[in-house]
């Protein structure tokens, strides 16, 4: 299949306008002009095609795409809505609702404003939250609208409406609306309004009670230029000016133009058209001065990076794309129950702030410290959480209602960095990652090496001076008692503590001495050299015990000490060169910070899914 336009269905509802037909380009001899339903596979609308067959017609398995085959039908509807009159209030089911009690999906949506008018707006959730008696009584004393948001609309806005959520779109909004494909939708209140034979419209006051929810509402928005995401949709706004895109074996796209005209691949778009591009279509051009609504189906897994310290996380698509991320401290003091509990409130935190239930999620992928059973999901050993045969995944799964997959944090991390990272430059590389222990993790030709039952790669327990400081895993002079950001601490504050009139006590509390303190003062004070270069001496030998072994292209540094940049990696790069086994002779190994920064972690977390 080729790039198609598409030619949708218009709806001549009574509340509508012309503005779809005057100025969005729509040819229909229905007036008014409702809704025109740019992207439909369903019955009630089927988008069609130039030739005149219907999109659903046209479109093979293999033009949608691998994702749309996951659901029972196509996921996802999108339509032009031109209000010139208001909306009844509406709500509309969950899937878990709509599929026990309709046998439907359910619908969670979103509307972007294409168009106000003057004081347009729309209602949206409630104020305050409510109790189903209130609620009742609202309805029954036709003062319902007094409980909710309204919100004055300007175009370029989106506003995402979660199933369960009541909402109502006002006189003079023309929308965008990207929606879950269902046409379930229970009216709760009309205004009082008559049709011209004097009757009020059907209302659902009884299904809309069992499903709304009557939490005050709270308005989310996404970063960058993603406008909203779900198992059924992933939303963006792109303002193109001569832009390539390309599609793969995994989604179509489907592109609305919403402001301006242009190209796409030399077809003519404008303002109010609505374009498919084919799953496999691989690259296509948009040029003009215009804005787009481009849609795809995406999936979405939670990665989470436990650290000693703090416990990462993040909203991970297929693509690798960071949807939102966060981080919350570990307190590991507290046991293995609180460390669970806090990744259980991260992990239902990012699904808020993403506006997302664990319903549009795929599972959960976390990178744990220490020895790890991925089969089995448990920690066999962990050093620095001082943890052994603790059935992590299942107690997670139990909080979360998702499935989990483990594995050791910087296997995880190494995985992430080759598949999002600097994977493309090399093929053969070591990970370290710097925190509060160190981690290795090994890549031998693009692959991750895990060693016998994925136990393998402790690095950071090799022994770089025998007998030296004590280690949490029982030995002494482990790499990671001299290069973790723990030892990098500790020999701060011990060289505070030698040296009364070092300038490093400008920072007034020992307790806030962390990572950068000694390089924030390496050229005004000796003692914060003599821990800076003791440290890279330390890391360099490390890294060149492990070049001998392996020989790898490059070393990769992570960790929060790798924000120091050159300051770190050229004095280690130069240890490591006098160092290697043959010196400048054999090829160079080099000493690289991870291409992904703090986030290999949870992109490799979310990689154990993909
Ligand atoms: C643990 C490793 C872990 C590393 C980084 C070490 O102390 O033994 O399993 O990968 O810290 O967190």
């Amino acid at each position: 299949m080729q790039i198609e336009k598409l030619y949708p269905e218009c709806k001549d509802y009574l509340w509508g306008g012309t503005k779809l037909k005057e100025n969005y380009g729509k040819e229909t001899d229905k007036t008014p002009c409702a809704e025109s339903w740019e992207l439909s596979f369903h019955k009630d609308g089927p988008t069609k095609l130039s030739d005149g067959r219907t999109l659903a017609e046209a479109a093979t398995e293999s033009d949608l795409g691998e994702h749309v085959k996951d659901f029972s039908f196509f996921p996802v509807l999108i339509k032009f809505i031109d209000a010139k009159q208001d909306l009844s209030v509406q709500v509309h089911p969950s899937d878990e609702y709509a599929l026990n009690n309709e046998n439907s999906f359910g619908k969670t949506e979103m509307w972007y404003i294409v168009e106000a008018e003057q004081g347009a707006g729309i209602y949206l959730g409630f104020r305050e939250s409510v109790t189903k008696e209130e609620y009742e009584k609202a309805i029954a004393e036709k003062r319902l609208t007094d409980l909710f948001n309204f919100y004055e609309v300007k175009a370029g806005e989106c506003y995402f409406i979660p199933s369960g959520t009541i909402h109502a779109i006002g006189k003079g909004c023309l929308i965008c609306e990207i929606q879950q494909n269902s046409n379930l939708t229970y009216r709760v209140y009309d205004y009082g309004r008559k049709d011209a034979n004097g009757n009020e419209r059907e209302l659902h006051v009884e299904k809309a009670l069992r499903v709304t929810n009557l939490e005050k509402f709270e308005r989310t928005a996404l970063g960058g230029d993603l406008l909203g995401v779900s198992k059924y949709f992933n939303v963006r706004k792109i303002s193109v000016k001569n832009e390539t895109f390309s599609t793969n074996e995994k989604t179509f796209a489907a592109v609305c133009c919403v402001k301006g005209e242009g190209e796409i691949d030399g077809q003519r778009i404008s303002v109010g058209d609505s374009y498919f591009i084919p799953a496999n279509y691989g690259k296509y051009t948009l040029k003009g001065e215009m804005e787009i609504i481009m849609t795809e189906i995406r999936k979405y897994y939670i990665g989470i990076d436990l650290g000693g310290t703090f416990i990462k996380g993040g909203i991970i698509d297929d693509e690798g794309n960071i949807i939102v991320n966060d981080k919350v401290p570990t307190e590991s003091d507290g046991g293995s129950e609180v460390v669970v509990r806090n990744i259980a409130s991260l992990c239902n935190s990012l699904l808020k702030k993403a506006n997302m239930t664990a319903n549009d999620v795929e599972g959960i992928g976390m990178g744990v410290p220490g020895m790890i059973d991925s089969e089995r999901g448990e920690v066999i050993y962990s050093n620095n959480l001082g943890w052994e045969d603790f059935s992590i995944s299942k107690e997670l799964e139990a909080l979360v209602g998702l499935p989990v997959r483990i594995a050791n944090d910087a296997n995880v991390a190494a995985l992430g960095e080759t598949k999002f990272g600097c994977g493309k430059d090399y093929n053969n590389t070591v990970m370290l990652t710097l925190g509060t222990g160190v981690g290795g993790g090994i890549i031998i030709n693009g692959k991750l090496f895990e060693g016998n039952r994925s136990a393998g790669a402790e690095l950071g327990h090799a022994v770089i001076v025998a007998g030296g400081e004590q280690c949490t895993c029982g030995r002494r002079g482990c790499l990671e008692t001299y290069a973790s950001a723990t030892a990098l601490i500790r020999d701060t504050k011990r060289a505070m503590l030698a040296d009364k009139n070092s300038k490093m006590w400008e920072i007034g509390d020992i307790e806030k001495v962390n990572g950068k303190t000694p390089f924030d003062y390496y050229d005004v004070d000796e003692s914060a050299r003599k821990v800076v270069d003791n440290y890279i001496e330390m890391l360099g030998t490390g890294i060149a015990n492990i070049a001998n072994m392996f020989r790898p292209e490059a070393v990769i540094l992570g960790g929060g000490v790798c924000k120091q940049g050159d300051a770190l990696i050229k004095p280690v790069q130069a240890v490591l060169d006098r160092d290697i086994y043959a010196g400048t002779k054999g090829p160079q190994v080099k000493v690289v910070t991870a291409m992904l920064e703090n986030d290999a972690g949870i992109m490799g977390a979310a990689a154990l899914w993909m």
